[in-house]
């Protein structure tokens, strides 16, 4: 498929996941969302991690396509919807850690495929919020439920209900972001995220991934099961007998994903 409103690259076992319509400050419109989807499923099998970014030096993404948007039907903004609430959740269920990294304005459905990443970095530049009761809707694609997840319920409301935009360092402040770092240091920030994840054995960092998602949404009872399972299906894997030889042998671990 030849891209036009994403770039996505690799560089090893890292891929780099650029929303690049910078003229409308990288809005994600149905074709935006194609592209992704398609980028998505196409990963390699030796892909370990994934770096989501915006392009151009203003926005991550400022959101769904207002344009696009601004005269459909209530059953095409419950396709779109669904467009949405599909790949984000395709990004989220990835085996592979994905991590946003928030370069400028990350406004409502680009707050949203930031929260369907594992972990957010932002530039000091960043701003950050769910502007849609603005426009006379609300989130559509999985922001109020997973802003609710990550920052309890009055915090959502309060971003939901205000259409506040935060700057970085309030947004860390919330444990909406990560970390903040100076816009000219954020892709080395974030590379050096996934360079660290990159040399643990995939398979655990993939069981991990897998044990916190299934488990965060059920009572502890059932998700300490869920990490039962977890454990013990990587013990007989290879990287489990290389990580704890090497550790042994006081060498470094030589991990294949297997
Ligand atoms: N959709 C479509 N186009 C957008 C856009 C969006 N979400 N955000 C910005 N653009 C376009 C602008 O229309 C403008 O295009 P033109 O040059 O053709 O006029 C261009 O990008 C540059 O934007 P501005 O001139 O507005 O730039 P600015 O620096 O003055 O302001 C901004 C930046 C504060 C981010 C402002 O662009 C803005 O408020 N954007 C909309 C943010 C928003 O409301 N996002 C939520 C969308 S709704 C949603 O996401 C629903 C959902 O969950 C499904």
């Amino acid at each position: 498929m030849d891209y036009q409103n994403i770039k996505f690259e690799r560089d090893g076992a890292l891929a780099l996941l650029t929303v690049d319509r910078p003229k409308a400050l990288n809005a994600l419109n149905s074709a935006t969302f194609h592209e992704m989807e398609h980028a998505l499923n196409s990963l390699k099998e030796d892909t370990r991690a994934l770096i989501v970014t915006g392009g151009g030096d203003k926005a991550f993404v400022a959101g769904a396509d207002i344009a696009e948007m601004s005269t459909i039907s209530a059953a095409q903004a419950r396709e779109f919807s669904a467009l949405g609430h599909r790949v984000f959740e395709h990004l989220e269920n990835l085996p592979i850690p994905t991590i946003a990294a928030v370069n400028g304005f990350a406004l409502g459905g680009g707050l949203e495929l930031a929260l369907g990443c594992d972990l957010i970095y932002a530039s000091e530049k960043a701003k950050l919020g769910v502007p849609e009761v603005t426009l006379g809707v609300i989130p559509g694609f999985g922001g109020t439920q997973r802003l609710t997840r990550l920052l309890g319920r009055a915090r959502a409301k309060e971003l939901l209900f205000t259409a506040d935009r935060l700057d970085a360092a309030k947004a860390k402040e919330i444990g909406l972001v990560l970390d903040v770092v100076p816009a000219d240091k954020l892709m080395e920030h974030v590379k050096a995220v996934a360079a660290k994840i990159l040399k643990n054995g995939p398979l655990a960092v993939a069981q991990a991934k897998r044990v916190v998602e299934y488990g965060a949404d059920q009572d502890l009872r059932a998700a300490n099961e869920l990490e039962r399972q977890g454990f013990a299906v990587l013990f007989g894997s290879e990287d489990q007998r290389e990580g704890m030889a090497a550790f042994l042998a006081k060498r470094p671990a030589n991990f294949q994903g297997k």
